[in-house]
């Protein structure tokens, strides 16, 4: 009961857990990972499944329904599907989902399918290959577009795409991600450029905010808002006139949703994080692997629920705060 109080903190029920599975990755986004690599975490130091498996079950008695699944790249650590089976046989949660850059999205859309997992959510910020390759580092624009698309045709639903905006990069594509929702059901999220990171990109430069992208793209038509749902995240979501699928924006700088964040995250070396921008980490992993009992591990996210910070702070401290890698918090 004191647990179920406690959610309530600040009116925001935390009900989702974002759990990275890995810090490694097989592309290189310039915003996110450098081309010359960071110091991967040694293999000892990442979770074990069976580790997850326990903390994700012990997170639904401290109100977790939905756990979402990020990396790094999830599909690149192996035995993720074997994974991915034993999660989805956990009754209690309502939702589990994937965000990936579908590299291998293509191999196993229908393994992940078989496991009752039929959302996903895409990091596509270019339509072009060469402008992908320029972004990721990596020329596999053709493997992800194979990808989103065998997805589509096992019927994925909704198919989410994560577009990182940034002026200068991509930001002339903004109007053709825009009109990809026309042809095709997809759910288009424009997201701002964040300072994640030790040795991040952003820059003022750079950055361009949800405000300038939507009247952006208002010259293609009118947008019709969506209302969201209590699982949802941080996007506002509106249909383009004539739209098959959805634009949405995160806003994550401009338009803080600090006051309705619902999540937890649990980094892929098993430290968990109530805000996205804040280093105050909880470490899981020890009293795991001490041998601790449930109870005193349900305590511990109680903890990090009890003391979530009120909002990130980046408007008021300055953008360059969250020293841990993306990669390891994974988004
Ligand atoms: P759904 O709406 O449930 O599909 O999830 P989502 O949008 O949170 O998931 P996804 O992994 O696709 O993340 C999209 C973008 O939102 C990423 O750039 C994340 O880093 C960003 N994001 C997700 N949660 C937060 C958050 O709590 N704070 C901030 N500032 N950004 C977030
Ligand atoms: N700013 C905004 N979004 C980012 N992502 C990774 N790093 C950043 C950043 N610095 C996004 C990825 C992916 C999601 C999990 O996080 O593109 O879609
Ligand atoms: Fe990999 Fe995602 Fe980082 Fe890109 S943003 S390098 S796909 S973890």
């Amino acid at each position: 009961m004191v647990i179920e109080q406690s959610l309530e903190k600040l009116h925001r029920r935390i009900n989702y857990l974002r759990l990275s599975v890995t810090d490694r990755c097989n592309l290189r986004c310039m915003y996110c990972m450098p081309e010359e690599g960071i110091p991967f975490l040694p293999h000892g130091d990442i979770l074990t499944y069976e580790e997850m498996l326990r903390l994700v079950k012990i997170s639904t008695r401290c109100g977790i329904r939905k756990v979402r699944l990020t990396g790094g790249e999830p599909l690149a650590r192996k035995g993720f599907i074997h994974f991915l089976e034993r999660l989805s046989d956990i009754n209690v949660l309502d939702e589990i989902t994937l965000t990936t850059n579908a590299v291998l999205l293509k191999e196993y859309a229908a393994d992940i399918m078989d496991c009752g997992i039929c959302r996903i959510n895409i990091s596509l910020d270019s339509l072009n290959p060469e402008r992908f390759f320029q972004i990721t580092g990596r020329d596999q624009f053709d493997r992800v577009w194979d990808g989103i698309q065998e997805a589509e045709r096992m019927g994925f639903n909704p198919i989410k795409i994560n577009v990182v905006a940034i002026k200068g990069v991509n930001d002339d594509e903004i109007l053709d991600f825009a009109r990809l929702t026309r042809e095709k059901p997809y759910h288009v999220r424009f997201i701002e450029l964040m300072p994640v990171g030790k040795e991040n990109i952003w820059s003022v430069d750079k950055f361009i905010s949800t405000e300038e992208i939507f009247k952006r793209i208002q010259t293609l038509g009118a947008l019709k808002p969506i209302v969201s749902s209590p699982l949802d995240g941080p996007a506002d979501r509106f249909v383009l006139d004539g739209g098959k699928g959805e634009i949405g924006f995160i806003g994550a700088l401009s338009q803080h949703f600090c006051d309705s964040c619902n999540r937890l995250r649990l980094t892929a070396e098993g430290q968990l994080r109530s805000c996205l921008f804040s280093d105050q980490e909880i470490d899981m992993k020890t009293p795991l692997r001490e041998g601790r009992e449930d109870d005193y591990l349900v305590n511990l996210i109680g903890y990090a629920i009890e003391n979530k910070p009120e909002e990130h702070g980046l408007i008021k401290s300055g953008p360059r705060k969250c020293i841990r890698q993306m990669s390891t918090i994974g988004g």
